[in-house]
């Protein structure tokens, strides 16, 4: 009897397990594979069967149609499965106006004015990435309100000549400041439902013919200067999309190269996102299709112009595409794996239910913006005590100078805005001084240019500087706004600048106000590094970069002391140009020569590593950035001297703010190799911290240094290899103020 009853226990069972997977598989059947899943808790391998089964219900056409615009900053869904298209907006620094469907105009739109943020140089100033994150979960919080999947930035192209039009855009010259200060922007970006666009990749690090020049550069300069930042973007940051750069790589066209998209992105990077073209960056069916490229965006235009209107079906990756497919010229298993990646991206940003629904223009995004701005200002000297200048009654300042009335969030390229608003250096030193009398006088005008209002005739030169200097001669100090913009040939995407020292007559006006009063302030508002043969009469000089829409509030707050700068310089400023690396090899390093071809000839040495490694003292170093009050670095001390290569260097300091004001000061670690086997700079970024500190405070910090980051990229291997024996450690506050050198042995 027993084992009847067992054996109808087990016969019930088995029916109830059966009835069951039928009742599952039946539902799951049923219900829309690409129905919005939770992003959050969404298995990725249940993504993964998702996006598998909508593959195999597309039709080739509806693939195809996938990988290209449908317009110029949008690619199609599919209507018919409910499939939606994907949006995508410039820029790094904030969502860009609305641009027309199918030309470069703006569409007018009422409604998309945004928040400004400071330009990534200045992020970058701030060495602080904590504040990176803060700053793109803001500005991703306005793209996902902006209805954008995806946003085109960060820019992190390395700063390898102070020419290059775009380097306000880009976090540097280092390597290892632009890998730690874009991941968490990324992260930021991305906790919106929105993909952060990693650009330009690679090697794209001038203006000028950008979208022909065919860079040649080692391997080991390729790995060690010009990947690492794209490298810590996917993998740390996990960036959900790529953009490929115009210019070619070894000759091959970046936005279609095997070597960097197949073989290092995708293949040694495992990169599982969508990798976008520059808008017009593709140049052909075949290699788009096989090298990597995803989604083809902007044919036809240079990026800023454009040929012909809605030709999107000429596009490589369309129609040529679609009968190289059908003709099995080319595999369809390409197509397919550029439609998963899309897919994928999809269910990170549209299909995802759970997304956030963004915000713009709140106060918390304009208290990110100064707070971003008045962390990055950089105070390169302040001799007296220059600044700050204390609000006094009866105190007259003169603030001379278009840049401290003119936009600087209009112009510059792709990462121009419509800001709501912006706050003027003027405005902000008038809102902020209640006692002192500011007067403003325009000084020397910059021309029109197209972002520009054309300039009154009146306003001719000779009698701007006429009225600045009489102005001059009636106040007790000056505050001299001078610098570059974004307009053409400045600071500005597309072209280069023609010339190292500052446009527009300005040096010429600041030596004939100097002649009437000698109390002279410089603020200097760049993206680069710039001539200055007046440096040493000015006893007050600050770098602020690009600010947004919170420049004049976050300008005044350092001038008048109620912030104390703690920017340090991401990139260094070298005296004359041809101290500068790219500079020293004559025009096959750059611009490149008349085949169009470009050697970088300095290969690792860029930036401080040349200074440091040449003798070449630079004007202002990388990492240097004064304050308003004194710090004290002390008992710098390590937990042992002798390493393996698993291991973690542990490094342990005091940081005590000797001054009477609050601040922050940013310890810097380099290491170097003396007697080593191969070529190196005297020494390398390997760590900083930046330490806010009240007045009298002070503050213990480790810092731990993977000794796996002392690896030289090898080319005899083709990969990483690390040399053992001794290695000093450099301890600072900046590239050239180095308080303490430890050294230690790799066993
Ligand atoms: C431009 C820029 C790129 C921008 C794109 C769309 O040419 O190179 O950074 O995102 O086109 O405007």
């Amino acid at each position: 009897m027993k084992t009847k009853k067992n054996t109808q226990n087990i016969r019930l069972i088995i029916f109830t397990l059966v009835f069951f997977c039928f009742t599952q598989s039946f539902c799951y059947a049923q219900q829309n594979f690409w129905e919005p899943s939770h992003i959050i808790g969404e298995d990725e391998e249940n993504i993964e069967l998702k996006i598998d089964s909508i593959v195999s219900q597309l039709t080739l056409k509806e693939k195809v149609d996938m990988c290209h615009a449908q317009s110029k900053f949008s690619t199609k869904g599919v209507p018919r499965l409910g499939i939606p298209e994907i949006w995508m907006s410039d820029g790094p620094h904030g969502v860009r106006a609305e641009i027309k469907w199918d030309d470069w105009g703006y569409a007018e739109w009422t409604n998309d004015s945004v928040t400004a943020f400071p330009a990534l140089t200045c992020l970058a100033s701030t060495f602080n990435p904590e504040l990176s994150g803060e700053y793109g979960f803001s500005v991703g919080e306005e793209a996902r309100y902006r209805k954008k999947d995806i946003l085109l930035g960060p820019g992190v192209n390395i700063y390898r000549t102070p020419l290059n039009g775009r380097n306000f855009e880009y976090m540097g010259e280092d390597p290892l400041l632009a890998s730690k200060m874009v991941v968490p922007y990324i992260k930021g970006v991305q906790k919106n439902g929105v993909a952060a666009c990693v650009k330009h990749f690679a090697l794209n690090n001038q203006e000028l013919w950008r979208d022909q020049i065919n860079v040649e550069v080692s391997d080991r300069a390729l790995h060690e200067i010009y990947l690492p930042a794209f490298k810590a973007a996917a993998i740390e940051g996990k960036a959900w999309s790529f953009m490929g750069s115009y210019n070619k790589f070894r000759g091959q066209y970046c936005c279609h190269n095997d070597i960097l998209l197949n073989q290092i992105l995708k293949g040694d990077w495992k990169f599982d996102g969508v990798v976008v073209s520059d808008w017009s960056g593709a140049h052909s069916t075949k290699e788009s299709a096989l090298y990597g490229l995803d989604i083809e965006m902007g044919t036809g235009t240079d990026g800023l112009g454009t040929t012909t209107a809605s030709h999107y079906q000429h596009y490589f990756l369309a129609t040529p595409y679609y009968n190289k497919l059908l003709s099995n010229e080319l595999p369809e298993a390409s197509v397919n794996d550029k439609v998963k990646r899309i897919l994928r991206l999809m269910y990170r940003t549209t299909l995802q239910k759970n997304r956030p629904r963004g915000k713009m223009n709140n106060k918390e995004h304009h208290g990110i913006a100064k707070k971003v701005a008045t962390e990055g200002i950089v105070l390169l000297k302040n001799e007296n005590d220059f600044f700050p200048i204390q609000d006094k009654s009866g105190l007259k300042i003169a603030v001379i100078g278009e840049n401290a009335t003119r936009s600087m969030t209009l112009g510059g390229g792709s990462s121009q805005l419509k800001a709501q608003f912006e706050i003027s250096p003027l405005e902000g030193l008038k809102k902020k001084y209640k006692n002192a009398k500011i007067y403003h006088s325009m000084g020397y005008e910059t021309g029109p240019s197209i972002y520009d209002t054309v300039m009154p005739a009146s306003l001719d030169a000779d009698s701007l500087k006429v009225a600045a200097v009489n102005l001059a001669k009636k106040v007790d100090v000056v505050l001299f706004f001078g610098g570059l913009n974004k307009s053409h040939l400045q600071d500005s995407e597309g072209t280069d600048r023609k010339q190292f020292g500052l446009p527009f007559g300005q040096d010429e006006l600041l030596g004939e106000i100097q002649k009437e009063n000698k109390n002279v302030g410089y603020i200097l508002m760049t993206g680069n590094a710039v001539e200055m043969p007046w440096i040493d009469s000015i006893d007050g000089l600050i770098e602020t970069w690009y600010l947004g829409s919170m420049a004049g509030e976050a300008i005044a707050d350092i001038i008048i002391g109620d912030t104390t700068p703690s920017g340090k310089l991401p990139f260094s400023f070298p005296a004359k140009l041809e101290d500068n690396a790219a500079h020293s090899f004559g025009e096959i390093s750059y611009p490149g020569d008349s085949d169009l071809n470009q050697h970088y000839k300095e290969d690792i040495l860029v930036g401080y590593r040349w200074h440091d490694t040449k003798n070449i003292k630079p004007l202002f170093a990388f990492g240097h950035g004064l304050s308003y009050t004194s710090f004290e670095v002390s008992n710098i001390k390590i937990d042992k001297t002798k390493f393996t290569t698993q291991e973690h260097i542990e490094l342990h300091f005091d940081v005590t703010n000797t001054g009477n004001r609050k601040g922050a000061e940013v310890v810097q670690v380099y290491v170097g190799k003396p007697n080593s086997n191969i070529k190196r700079a005297v020494k390398e970024l390997k760590g900083f911290q930046k330490v806010h500190l009240e007045n009298g405070e002070k503050k213990n910090i480790s810092m731990t240094i993977p000794v796996s980051s002392l690896s030289f990229y090898d080319e005899q291997i083709s990969d990483w290899n690390i040399e053992k024996g001794k290695y000093n450690i450099y301890v600072g506050t900046a590239s050239d103020n180095i308080l303490k050198e430890i050294t230690i042995t790799l066993k």
